[in-house]
This record gives C-alpha cells, sequence and structure tokens, in this order.
C-alpha cells in the first residue's frame, strides 16, 4: 500500500514520468539544473533504466499508467507530477490517463502538468487529438490545479521531411503551416514551468515562435546546401501505398495522413511567444535545425 499524502518527501517535490523517454528524461536533465536533486522524483516503467537518475540522487519509482497502486507510490510526496502523455496506439490512452490522473489526485498532488499537443481542439482530425482533449477535460475535472502544455511539432526533421537529401525533393502530402519546435527546447521549458518559475493555468500553446511550411523548407534547403531542394506535393493515397511499400503499417500510414490533414486545414498555425519567454531565449529555428542535421555525403 502506499502512504498517503506528502509524508515521505518534502512538500516541493516534483515527480516526472516517462523520463526514460525523450521529453520525459531531457526534463528532468534540466530539472537537475534548477532544484536539488531530493526534490526531484520519477515514475517509471523499468527503474533499471532510470540509473543514471537515480545515480544523482533522483528518487526512482517503478509506475506505469496501467499500474494506478504503483503510481500512488510513485507520486507520493509529490507537490507536482509531470504526466508525460503515453504513445501506444493499441492502448485505450483516455483511461490509462484517467487512472494517472486519479493516482495523482489519491496522492495528493497540488498540481499535475500534462503533456498536451499544439492544436488539442475540437474538429482537428489528427488521431492523438481525441487523447488530449479528453486528457485535459479529465485534468479539468480532477479538482486540483493543472497546466497542459499544448506542445508543438517535435518530430526529428529528417522524419518530417523524408529523405530529400538523398532526392533533392521534399515529397510529402499536401501540408499547412507548423511551428517545428525542437524537443529540448520543449523539455527545458517544461522544467521551467515545473521549477516554479511561472504558473500556468489551464491549456497553452507551448511551440516555435514561426510557423512553416515544406514551400518554406525547400528554400531554406535551398539556401543552405547550395542545391535545388523541389517541394513535390505527394497526393494523399499515393503517399500512404508508399509508406505501406517501404513497410509502414497502414493503419500507421493513415493515422499519419490525418496529420498532414489537419495541417493543411491550419489546425497547426498558431504560433506564440511563451516558450521563448519561458526559455529567456529565442528558441532554436528550423533552419539551425536543419543545418546540424545536414548529411555531408549526401552532397
Ligand atoms: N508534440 C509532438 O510532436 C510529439 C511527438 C511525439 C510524441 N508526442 C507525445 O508526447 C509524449 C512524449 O514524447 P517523447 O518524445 O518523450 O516520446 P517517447 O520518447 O516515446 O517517451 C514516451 C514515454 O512515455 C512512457 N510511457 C508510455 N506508455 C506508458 C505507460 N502506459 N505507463 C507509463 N509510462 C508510459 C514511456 O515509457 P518507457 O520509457 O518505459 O517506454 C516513455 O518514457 C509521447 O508519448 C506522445 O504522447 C508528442
Amino acid at each position: 500500500m502506499t502512504s498517503g499524502v506528502n509524508l515521505d518527501q518534502g512538500a516541493e517535490m516534483i515527480v516526472v514520468t516517462g523520463a526514460t523517454g525523450g521529453l520525459g528524461g531531457a526534463t528532468v536533465e534540466h530539472l537537475l539544473k534548477r532544484v536539488p536533486a531530493d526534490q526531484i522524483g520519477v515514475s517509471v516503467r523499468d527503474p533499471a533504466k532510470a540509473q543514471h537518475f537515480a545515480d544523482r540522487g533522483v528518487r526512482v519509482r517503478q509506475g506505469s499508467y496501467e499500474d494506478p497502486a504503483a503510481l500512488r507510490d510513485a507520486f507520493a510526496g509529490a507537490e507536482q507530477v509531470l504526466l508525460v502523455s503515453g504513445n501506444d496506439p493499441a492502448a485505450d490512452m483516455v483511461s490509462l490517463h484517467r487512472g494517472a490522473v486519479d493516482a495523482a489526485v489519491a496522492a495528493g498532488v497540488r498540481r499535475i502538468v500534462y503533456t498536451s499537443q499544439h492544436g488539442a481542439v475540437p474538429g482537428n482530425p489528427y488521431g492523438p487529438s481525441d487523447i488530449h482533449i479528453a486528457t485535459e477535460a479529465l485534468l479539468a475535472d480532477s479538482g486540483v490545479a493543472w497546466t497542459a502544455l499544448r506542445n508543438g511539432a517535435y518530430g526529428p526533421l529528417d522524419q518530417v521531411l523524408g529523405p530529400w537529401q538523398r532526392t533533392g525533393d521534399i515529397a510529402q502530402p499536401a501540408d499547412g503551416p507548423v511551428p517545428y519546435t525542437d524537443r529540448a527546447d520543449i523539455a527545458e521549458a517544461t522544467a521551467v514551468v515545473l521549477a516554479g518559475a511561472r504558473v500556468i493555468d489551464g491549456p497553452v500553446t507551448l511551440a516555435a515562435p514561426a510557423a512553416v511550411t515544406f514551400d518554406d523548407f525547400a528554400g531554406i534547403a535551398s539556401r543552405l546546401t547550395g542545391r535545388s531542394v523541389k517541394r513535390v506535393v505527394v497526393e494523399d493515397e499515393r503517399w500512404v501505398a508508399d509508406q505501406v511499400a517501404l513497410g509502414v503499417p497502414e493503419q500507421l500510414a493513415r493515422l499519419m495522413l490525418t496529420w498532414y490533414q489537419a495541417s493543411r486545414a491550419g489546425y497547426f498555425a498558431e504560433s506564440g511567444t511563451l516558450l521563448a519567454e519561458l526559455l529567456g531565449r529565442e528558441p532554436r529555428t528550423v533552419a539551425e535545425r536543419l543545418a546540424v542535421s545536414l548529411d555531408p555525403a549526401a552532397g
């Protein structure tokens, strides 16, 4: 059984879930620069993978969203929990998030900070939007203070743009403006929020200040490489067929297609200043990120 509320650690403890993943792990690294290690905990599915945090004085406890009792134990004593959204397409993620929110409330957590998604509003055709909308509603009903960081698209640019360095073409479905954001910047800003520099209630967009299209990317890539990089619009069904031919399961390809559909419908067009304000500097631009990703072998 779990202990009750705020008994086994200092009241200022911050517990981060998903800390063996990309965003959660980087957030803990930034938190370690801002708060003492003994005020940081992680709730992870496999504690062995968090040994590097334990070695630095971070409290490591086992917790998966499928196991509410373990989560209550992992959250015990926490003032705040960073709830990193899960990403299993086969799971009922809303139910799992509900269990995590309930466990945080039962553990006496005062604020839940949730990693939501840019453009998580009704009507957004991108599949995971509904999970984030429903989870934000759970948080609103939870009775505790909550923050939803609607994170901008932070996938690696080579995944976003495809093999343009080899082919010279950005060949993807029709798109719209998106403030592509560096995951490292989002992690740093998330740590700033958790460390208490700024209190944010409810949902906010956390994304790079400039929204760009694949046409813009083609221009940036051409300037950076001195080659003529072309934007080629691939018809939706042709793109799905191409992905399947590359070995991507059709269901996943169709899910990704909804992302392009959302982008061209303008659901990701909003940018903002919050990320820069939290970082106290300009976020990394797509041009800076593209420059470091250039493959010299691609010539
Ligand atoms: N805004 C964007 O562009 C964007 C892009 C990709 C994903 N996302 C969302 O943001 C989340 C974090 O992104 P990321 O880049 O850090 O992804 P990631 O590296 O795949 O990390 C996901 C983390 O969630 C944990 N997790 C998954 N299911 C869980 C469960 N049932 N119980 C407990 N923990 C669970 C994983 O645990 P393990 O370490 O044990 O696997 C992992 O640590 C993703 O899960 C997804 O919902 C957003």
